[in-house]
């Protein structure tokens, strides 16, 4: 069953299973691409948008939506990897999403790891960002920690794009994906929160019970910067997805479902 709601501002839809918050997930963004078929998307990488790729990749097989025009930014990338790094965002994005699409692959950027001048790139991201009209949908993930992207606990409501340190708890969490905990990068580039705040429309997916807390607080906590994910409340159009795990405590809707049709 599907239940929609509003909890401080934002619509909250949650679902059954990561199956079918998914499944959502990319409905919402090909709604997003047939509204405007020349669209800019911010996109992410990580466990959770996985599914979500995989029922986009169904979709464009099937004529439901069209890459043909669309544009794409991605959140973050590891300092240090270089773009055939199999860990690299870069490679993670080809491989769940770009080569399976009718995407034109010099349309999708992502922030480039290995790039010299690290504060230069940056601001040549947030440049490249603003000339293709500013990006449409953002999709995010949550971190435990309530971190958007890989701006951390603390990291200022007037960031942009950047580099940072990753907290011991996300170089843990993602140690899963490399060889030794030893391999995970330290540092990264990520937007800023401001770069995400000014997406037009937000949508942030968290599944499973693990993401219960960090849900919790994002919505129902005090608006911190201590809780990254809580700062979304100052935008004016975000979505939030969740199965019913990740939903976990939250009194979605408090029973007062409203229609998002
Ligand atoms: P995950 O990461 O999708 O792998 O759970 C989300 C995040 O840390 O932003």
């Amino acid at each position: 069953m599907t239940v929609k709601g509003l909890i401080n501002g934002i619509r909250i839809i949650v679902e059954s299973d990561p199956d079918a918050a998914s499944r959502t997930a990319a409905e919402l963004i090909a709604r997003q691409i047939a509204e405007k078929t020349d669209c800019v998307l911010g996109l992410a990488t990580g466990g959770t948008p996985v599914q979500t790729y995989e029922r986009l990749i169904q979709m464009n097989a099937s004529g439901e939506v069209d890459f043909a025009r669309v544009t794409t930014f991605n959140l973050d990338e590891y300092i240090g990897l270089d773009r055939q790094h199999s860990q690299s965002y870069r490679v993670f994005m080809n491989t769940h999403l770009f080569n399976h699409i009718n995407i034109d692959l010099n349309r999708t950027f992502v922030p480039d790891g290995c790039a010299g001048d690290i504060p230069r790139h940056c601001a040549e991201y947030e440049s490249m960002i603003q000339s293709a009209g500013g990006i449409d949908l953002q999709l995010l993930g949550l971190g435990h920690n309530g971190h958007i992207a890989f701006n951390e606990p603390g990291s200022p409501v007037n960031s942009r794009t950047r580099q940072v340190d990753l907290t011991a708890e996300t170089i843990e969490k993602n140690a899963r994906f490399f060889p030794t905990i030893n391999d995970v990068p330290r540092h990264a580039i990520t937007m800023g929160i401001a770069t995400i705040l000014e997406a037009k429309s937000i949508l942030l997916l968290a599944l499973g019970e693990a993401k219960s807390d960090a849900v919790d607080a994002m919505l129902q906590g005090p608006i911190t910067q201590s809780h990254p994910a809580s700062l979304l409340r100052n935008h004016n159009d975000v979505t939030v997805v969740l199965d019913e795990a990740a939903a976990g405590k939250t009194s979605v809707v408090d029973r007062s479902a409203i229609s998002m049709d």
